[in-house]
């Protein structure tokens, strides 16, 4: 594992009770509404199978779960403590896993989702191409992340907050 893979399991590790309640906070709640467009999107593609790669407590994958019940939702995580709390919440299908190395064959799935993940895999191309291998021709990837204010002031700003908090950025606009 490396030292930025070991970093990202203890700080989630050291979080996952309080998941849920930083992230809806410190968005103002508006983290619900994020997810539930991106759900609203996947749904439109009328996919079969999706696997939610770094489901967390799996607020993305229970979206598409009722929006598209019939369809098989795996939500994949490498924390144990992010997945039971996943389950507690009513997540069919827990899976744990590296997203850098999915225990997947080539071809898996009609669509991957992650949200607020890309960021922290340490290897975002590598990332890609391991999504991009689990999904079946003309299916979908769906990424929902942070990205910066277009306004220069704005942008300078949040640029200089990430900064000073050592943040990782990833940016990605993939349809
Ligand atoms: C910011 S949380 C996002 C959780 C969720 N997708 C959401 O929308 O709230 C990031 C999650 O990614 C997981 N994670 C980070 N790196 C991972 C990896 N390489 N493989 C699988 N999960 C990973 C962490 O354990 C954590 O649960």
């Amino acid at each position: 594992m490396t030292t930025q893979a070991a970093r990202v399991r203890e700080m989630f590790g050291s979080i996952a009770a309080r998941y849920d309640i930083a992230n809806h906070l410190l968005s103002c709640g508006v983290d619900f509404s994020w997810r539930e467009r991106a759900a609203r999107i996947v749904t439109d593609w009328h996919p079969h199978s999706v696997a939610d790669l770094a489901t967390g407590t799996g607020d993305l994958a229970l979206a598409l779960q009722k929006k598209l019940p019939d369809a098989e939702i795996a939500g994949v995580d490498f924390l144990p403590e992010m997945l039971e709390l996943a389950k507690q919440k009513g997540l069919r299908q827990p899976v744990l896993a590296d997203a850098m190395n999915l225990p997947f064959g080539d071809g898996s799935f009609d669509c991957v989702t992650i949200a607020f993940g890309l960021r922290n895999l340490e290897n975002c191309t590598a990332a890609l191409g391991e999504m991009s291998r689990v999904i079946k021709s003309n299916g979908h990837l769906l990424v929902l992340e942070f990205s910066l204010p277009t306004t220069p002031i704005l942008r300078a700003l949040t640029t200089l907050a990430i900064q000073s908090r050592n943040f990782q950025v990833a940016m990605q606009c993939v349809s």
